[in-house]
């Protein structure tokens, strides 16, 4: 491999670290892929909770459409809220990221959330971020075409109560001009520690659900 072909490889970020010099997956042998699984979780362990903040971030300075606060400062706020509650450093966290795929995946952003934060999170943060949206329907009685009692098919679920708790204090309570939020650095050390927990991978539930539905 010549030097003119290699200046088109994506970096390597450490010294130690090397390329599987090889264009298709099927050629790809056991050790490769140890090596190439082995190369992303260090970078992972340092880099995602980072990376989330920073599609938070960059909402920073967004319109806010008419509302008196925008998106990125809806979350500081919701955070903020929940800090000041003396809740858990995870349901800071969850607060802190539970809008920041609205810009980008706005219909769906709920379960945006769910799939960011899924694998270091219980179970029941995870279900207060797949269904926050539908639980907030019942605070906007006058929002044209709601369904603001839909919530109320999952009455008796485990985790209604907390996402029904959520809403109403931590959401759409959280949009206050003049509330005293904390800067963003203070939840810095709170993302980086919930990201560094061992993850727990949701997919076979994910998928099985999924397949079960779709049977039907
Ligand atoms: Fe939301
Ligand atoms: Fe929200």
């Amino acid at each position: 491999m010549t030097s003119h072909h290699r200046s088109s490889f994506s970096p390597l970020a450490q010294a130690d670290w090397r390329y599987v010099e090889k264009v298709s997956l099927e050629d790809f042998q056991p050790e490769d892929w140890q090596l190439l699984n082995a190369q992303r979780q260090d970078y992972l362990s340092q880099h995602q909770a980072d990376q989330a903040l920073r599609m938070l971030t960059a909402s920073e300075h967004d319109p806010a459409f008419g509302y008196m606060v925008n998106n990125f400062r809806h979350c500081l706020q919701s955070a903020t809220m929940v800090l000041r509650d003396g809740r858990d450093e995870e349901d800071v966290v969850v607060a802190l990221l539970h809008d920041v795929g609205f810009i980008t995946c706005p219909l769906l952003h709920g379960d945006f959330a769910a799939q960011l934060l899924g694998a270091y999170v219980s179970d029941r943060n995870y279900w207060m971020l797949q269904h926050h949206a539908t639980f907030q329907n019942v605070h906007s009685p006058h929002l044209p075409g709601v369904r603001q009692h839909e919530r109320e098919l999952w009455k008796g679920h485990p985790h209604y109560d907390w996402t029904a708790e959520f809403v109403a204090k931590y959401d759409q309570a959280a949009a206050d001009p003049s509330y005293a939020c904390e800067p963003i650095e203070t939840f810095v050390p709170m993302v980086r520690r919930i990201f560094a927990r061992k993850p727990v991978d949701r997919r076979t539930t994910t998928l099985e659900t999924q397949a079960m539905k779709e049977s039907r």
